[in-house]
């Protein structure tokens, strides 16, 4: 479903891209071997120290453009979204003009955050609760109360230092984005090539069905890693080994990286199993196929979904997904693309999950997992706005999530347990420091940008 309102996406997304639409997603060529990029160890420090945090915080998250909210939850002038990074909070707005902007939120009198209990909503000016300065929602200085009694306003006010501060925003792929130092790049420059392998998705045209913050007890570079790799699947996913392929296509594409996994084909050394396991079978019935209608082995269900997918677009029974743009990979097999610094996305023809993983204010050990799970819905189907929901303490996914999302929640159960105790572990001084192996060359690409932007020193 398209947004109200003549600009937000349609003016940003395909401007500046290199190459002309339609774009096709790229495949990976899985013979073509991984660049050298090291092979040194990554002290535990990086993952609990305050100092880390902070050199972090000045020269990494400053600097990069950050996932936003989506533009879904703006539908006219003066929608906000409170979004926060660390140690800040912003205020999202729509202006009348139909253009997002994003203010720090904080009244310039005493210091007082301007919205504090409400994370979303309609304002026609902002106003601080603390002595009732106001603010109008280009974020210019609105009205002081008993005004007077400031001889240095006497003159009139000086708006630039009394109007919000303000940051800088672009849009692409339905999201709003922000570089809070201002001095990065364009953002479709920033982004690479990512907008052209996504493109054909449409997620812009997309709507969220879960919009959900974790706390999680682990360092936001534990939890980016986590996600990163697929090495890991055979502890801490042994279900996935029987109905999806571990051994991952890999990519570094600039700052940013992709993988692709089979679905719906196991990993060795199950590879040539007939057993169509529990897992496989709830994957199976996600598609529309009736387990107990396939015969075949494990690792051609994928292909059972390629060609139900292409005899739904040939038949024009899903035309709200784009089935007839994606190669036969697409169709049954998981994109996964991590955005540099803090985002990555599970992309399908039928929706996209994003993990968006955000610094704690204060504590190197905690950080925020955001789970924002979105589809294409059939016009005059789509799902109500999703309330965004937060949870302070360890959750049931299975529970918290409706049964059709169980693949994707009991996968993301055991992530979530596992990285508390990474945390743990990182910490120990009996820890000799992270060392990787091939599969993991995202998670290394990954530190040596971070490592990259620490010591370039720039504020
Ligand atoms: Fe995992």
């Amino acid at each position: 479903m398209k947004q109200d309102g003549p600009t937000l996406e349609s003016a940003d997304s395909t401007r500046s891209m290199t190459r002309k639409p339609p774009y096709r997603t790229p495949s990976i060529d899985s013979e073509a071997s991984l660049p050298d990029i090291g092979d040194t160890r990554f002290s535990g420090d990086r993952f609990h120290s305050d100092e880390f945090m902070q050199q972090e915080w000045t020269h990494l998250w400053r600097r990069t453009w950050n996932m936003g909210p989506r533009l879904e939850e703006f539908s006219g002038p003066g929608d906000y979204v409170i979004h926060e990074l660390g140690r800040e909070s912003f205020i999202f707005v729509l202006e009348k003009e139909g253009s997002i902007r994003a203010f720090y939120n904080v009244c310039q009198h005493r210091g007082k955050r301007i919205i504090c209990d409400q994370r979303a909503g309609t304002a026609r000016f902002f106003r601080c609760a603390f002595h009732g300065w106001s603010w109008n929602i280009d974020g210019s200085i609105k009205g002081i109360p008993d005004r007077e009694t400031f001889p240095q306003f006497s003159e009139g006010l000086p708006c630039e230092e009394l109007d919000l501060s303000e940051i800088r925003v672009d849009t692409w792929g339905g999201w709003a984005w922000f570089n809070i130092d201002g001095k990065a790049e364009p953002l479709l420059e920033y982004l690479d090539v990512l907008p052209e392998h996504i493109a054909p998705y449409r997620m812009e045209d997309m709507r969220t069905f879960v919009n959900a913050t974790f706390l999680w007890n682990c360092n936001w570079k534990v939890a980016v890693d986590a996600f990163n790799e697929s090495y890991h699947f055979r502890g801490i996913h042994p279900e996935m080994m029987m109905w999806s392929n571990a051994e991952a296509k890999l990519e570094l594409l600039g700052k940013h990286s992709r993988m692709i996994n089979e679905y719906g084909a196991p990993s060795k050394p199950y590879r040539e199993t007939k057993e169509i396991s529990e897992r496989m079978q709830a994957y199976m019935r996600y598609f529309g196929l009736d387990p107990k209608d396939y015969s075949g082995p494990a690792r051609e269900v994928r292909i059972e979904k390629q060609k139900i997918n292409r005899r739904q677009a040939a038949e024009g029974t899903a035309p709200h997904l784009p089935y007839e743009v994606m190669t036969d990979e697409q169709l049954s097999d998981v994109y996964h693309y991590f955005y540099f610094p803090g985002a990555a996305q599970n992309i399908f023809p039928e929706g996209v999950n994003t993990f968006r993983y955000r610094p704690h204010e204060t504590d190197p050990n905690k950080c925020y997992y955001d789970l924002i799970m979105m589809g294409h819905f059939p016009q005059g189907e789509e799902p109500p706005k999703a309330e965004h929901v937060y949870f302070d303490k360890k959750v049931q996914y299975v529970e918290l999530l409706d049964p059709s999302l169980e693949v994707a929640s009991f996968i993301l159960q055991q992530d979530a347990d596992n990285v508390p105790e990474v945390q743990q572990g990182v910490q120990s001084e009996g820890y000799k420091g992270m060392t990787l192996g091939e599969q993991e060359i995202r998670v290394r690409h990954f530190h040596n940008l971070v490592d990259h932007y620490l010591k370039s020193g720039e504020p």
